[in-house]
Formats: structure tokens, sequence, C-alpha cells
């Protein structure tokens, strides 16, 4: 059943116009990291090509194309996990860099911590010869109106909370059997300034462990985080349920006990893997033994044939 990759493009309603793009940038992410995994490639390579793909592409709330914050602003998190050691790295409140992802990895490489924020986090980029890019470079006409719209008085705060909500992530297990996670945000449409959300806390923006597997989140991060909703689920799986049961039991506890909706891809280090959410729509996609499966709502589930290196 091994290798296997498993990518998120974000939980939340997905706008019928931006329904392809989200598609396609999904499967191209899975299709590139199951091609790092073919070639002998680790889980947290594959994870990390998954999501650097995702924050290059404009369609996703990570690296270009992030959410804004209250002042117009991109302020990034991103988390990574290796399931043989439990080792992690994180970075919140990131500006000016492309892959957050990235960065994360390098946290968990070069340093003895698991998590820099803000001033420090861009220091550290500095040191590692991590370029520097201007804002601009990461804000499209899109993330810009959509940050104007939700400056009006009459804005939505549900759309503003659920319906633009974006976070990407990936999950893998390599053919020695080792999971890993990794999870990319802008975090949430007109947050305040120096909000973290979810994403780089480990348990809940992901988590990995090769006794259990390996689960990458999705949704609002506030909700996300009373649940510990990545770890919430390993613990299913540890009970001895699947990834697909594991996911959904989480993602429904945080429905009952918090109102929260949102999604995760989960793996268990034999393969077996789930993309599983409870808000309308998640562009997904996972690519294993040749096939490519993708989908973006409830019960849809496409397959073909991963398609070769160009
Ligand atoms: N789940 C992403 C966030 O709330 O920041």
């Amino acid at each position: 059943m091994l290798p296997v990759v498993v990518v998120h493009g974000g939980a939340g309603h997905i706008p019928k116009e931006r329904s392809e793009k989200s598609t396609m940038g999904v499967c191209s992410a899975a299709q590139a990291a199951y091609f790092v995994l073919q070639g002998g490639g680790s889980s947290m390579d594959a994870v990390v090509e998954a999501v650097t793909s995702l924050e290059n592409n404009p369609s996703f709330n990570a690296g270009c194309g992030s959410v804004l914050n209250i002042k117009g602003e991109v302020e990034m998190d991103a988390i990574v996990m290796d399931g043989k050691t439990l080792a992690s790295g994180a970075v919140s409140a990131v500006r000016n860099i492309a892959n957050p992802v990235q960065l994360a990895r390098l946290v968990m490489d070069k340093t003895s911590h698991a998590c820099l924020t803000a001033e420090g986090a861009s220091q550290f980029a500095h040191s590692m010869g991590v370029a520097e890019v201007p804002q601009e470079s990461l804000i499209t006409e899109y993330s810009r109106m959509r940050w104007r719209k939700n400056l009006a008085p009459d804005a939505n705060p549900v759309e503003s909370q659920m319906g633009k909500m974006g976070t990407v992530g990936a999950v893998a297990v390599d053919i020695e059997g080792n999971v890993a996670c990794a999870t990319s945000t802008g975090g949430m449409l007109n947050k305040m300034e120096g909000r973290v959300g979810d994403t780089p806390c480990i348990g809940s923006g992901g988590y990995a462990d090769n006794l259990s597997g390996a689960v990458s989140t999705t949704g609002h991060g506030e909700t996300i985080m009373k649940v510990t909703l990545a770890r919430l689920i390993l613990f299913h799986m540890e009970k001895g349920q699947s990834a697909e049961a594991a996911s959904d039991l989480g993602l429904a506890y945080m429905k009952s006990r918090v109102g929260g909706l949102g999604g995760v891809v989960t793996v268990d280090p034999k393969g077996n893997w789930a993309a599983r959410f409870s808000s309308k729509q998640m562009s997904w996609a996972a690519a294993q033994s040749g096939m490519l499966h993708h989908g973006l709502y409830t019960g849809e589930h496409f397959t073909q044939n991963v398609e070769e290196p160009h």
C-alpha cells in the first residue's frame, strides 16, 4: 500500500469560479509530492514539496494568496512534524517569506526550538539565507478585494470566519513507513495583527507519530485549538479506529462540543488514508499506487492515473 501522500487546499466554501483552480492546485501538489516519494524521498520531503507547491499557488490561503489581517498585511503560520522522531518545527506571524513551510522545516532541522515567531523568525530566516520577498508579491487582487469587502460594516461574520478559510496541508507515508505532516496558512481574514491560529500549534494544526499516523487540519483555528483536533484523531486511531473513522469522530466531536466545522487529511503508517470534512467543501487530492484521487464536495471522489512529470 505504501507510499502515499494526501493534501488539502482548505475547508470552507469555495466559490464556483475558483473550484477548478483549487482542484488543479491540490492535484498538482499531490503529484509533485508523490514523485518525491517514488524517488525514495522521505515523507517529510514529500509534505514540504506539496505544501510549497500550494503556497506558491495564488488560489490558496497560504504563501502567495494569503488572506490579509485587519491592517491589510500578510502574517503567516506553518508547521512540520516528523513521525519517526516526533521532531517538529513551526513559525507564526511571519512576513515577507514566500514559503513559511520551508522556514518551519529549518526551525526543526537547525534549531533546538519548536516554534519561532514574528521578528525572531525573520531574523532566523535571514541567518539561514532565506530570501526576503516584498509583501506585495504575496498579495493577490482577490485577497485585497476580500479584505476590503470584509471591512464593510455589513460584512457577514460567519462568512468571514468559515467562508474565507483555505489553510493548506499534507500528510504522507514513505517507503520506510515513516509518516509526516505539514500545514501552512495566512490565517483568518481580517484577523487582529499578531493573531496566531491553530496551524503552528502542535496537536492542533498537525501531528505525526509513526506509532499511529499523521494528520493535517483546516478550519477555524480558535475552534480547532479547543479540541486539539489532530491529536484527538490520532488518539482515536491509537484506540483502534481507522484513519477515516477517527477523522470523522474528531470532526464530529468538534462540531458537537464547540460548534466548529473543518477538515482533515489523515494517514496511518501502513498507507491507509482519509480526506474528511464537516464544512461544505474541502479541496483534496491523494496519490498512491500510480493513481490520483481527488474531490471537493462530501461523497465526491474522482480517480485518474498519476500524470508523469513533464
Ligand atoms: N486554520 C487556520 C487558522 O485559523 O489560522
